[in-house]
């Protein structure tokens, strides 16, 4: 199937970040979120974007240009009526993104492939809210988008095939790899980096060594680019505790459970570089 508009719901650090690399593919898309004000920073933050490539001379001005043509904003979803694929980047939240999807369901054309970018929710659920289960996917985006080569394409229990090798095309079309994932807790990037993420907490908890002197152990000993404990710190403490909790509950297995040291974190406020302070401080 040949996408043509593509329209991306969620205008946060992760809905514009994948608007921007389909605008730069020489994609249509329209980013959409609940208000003016949340779309016009999702915006913003792609124009800096682009002029910082351009200053960088990463990309010449007429190519940003034509990223940016490629490229609308709009609070109204009804606009996805004329679009091949949407790809939902709103909270992570299941209420939330059912909704999101039934309202889609309702008026995007029938041919359309709804996505979602969640980072632990089961897709195979989401799936279940529509009336077109064998059409939704997982196009699991890292962050920061433009930057992160991979997707984990996750494939609910009811999707087809053709929509899985039209998001695998796709995604290469992006200059990026994608890795085909079955929807269980965590997909595959949530699944190993989380646990480890925990064990690296449960190391300071238990008072086997700082948090420094962790981090330093994997950066100098596994040529890891950043500490577990800092890229805790970069995730939000609080988003790494939901996942956890989502293979806890998944799996009902005792070996992912969250250590008391991340709970009391994430009661405390303490999230982590946004909120100023989690296992480092920021201010
Ligand atoms: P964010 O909080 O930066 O952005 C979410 C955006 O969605 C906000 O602008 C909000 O106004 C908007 N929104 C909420 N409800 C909406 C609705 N009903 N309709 C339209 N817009 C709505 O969140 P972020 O970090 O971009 O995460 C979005 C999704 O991506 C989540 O599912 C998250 O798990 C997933 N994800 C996040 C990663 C990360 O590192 N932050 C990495 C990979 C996936």
């Amino acid at each position: 199937m040949s996408i043509k508009q593509i329209m991306v719901i969620g205008a946060g650090q992760m809905g514009a970040g994948i608007a921007q690399v389909f605008a730069q593919s020489g994609l249509r898309v329209k980013l959409n979120d609940m208000n003016e004000e949340a779309l016009n920073k999702g915006l913003t933050g792609i124009e800096r974007r682009l002029d910082r490539a351009v200053d960088k001379e990463k990309m010449t001005g007429q190519e940003k240009e034509r990223a940016w043509k490629n490229l609308e904003g709009t609070v109204d979803l009804r606009s996805a009526s004329n679009c091949d694929l949407v790809i939902e980047a709103v909270v992570e939240n299941m209420e939330v993104k059912t909704k999101v999807f039934q309202s889609l369901d309702a008026i995007t054309p029938e041919h359309a492939i709804l996505a979602s970018n969640t980072s632990s929710l089961p897709i195979t659920e989401i799936a279940a809210a529509t009336k077109r289960p064998s059409q939704v996917i997982g196009m699991h985006f890292m962050n920061p988008v433009p930057v992160m080569k991979l997707v984990e394409v996750i494939r609910a229990l009811q999707t087809n095939d053709e929509t899985y090798e039209t998001i695998k095309e796709l995604t290469e079309k992006l200059n990026k790899t994608s890795v085909e994932v079955h929807d269980f807790p965590g997909f595959v990037s949530n699944r190993i980096l989380m646990p480890m993420i925990n064990e690296a907490i449960y190391t300071v908890y238990e008072g086997v060594a700082s948090v420094e002197d962790v981090d330093s152990v994997m950066k100098l000993g596994m040529n890891h680019p950043m500490g577990p404990l800092t890229l805790a710190d970069f995730i939000g403490l609080d988003t790494c505790l939901y996942i956890m909790e989502v293979l806890h509950d998944g799996f009902g297995d005792s070996k992912y459970r969250p250590c008391p040291l991340l709970r009391q974190y994430v009661k405390a406020g303490w999230l982590g570089k946004k909120s100023g302070r989690g296992f480092y401080s920021y201010e």
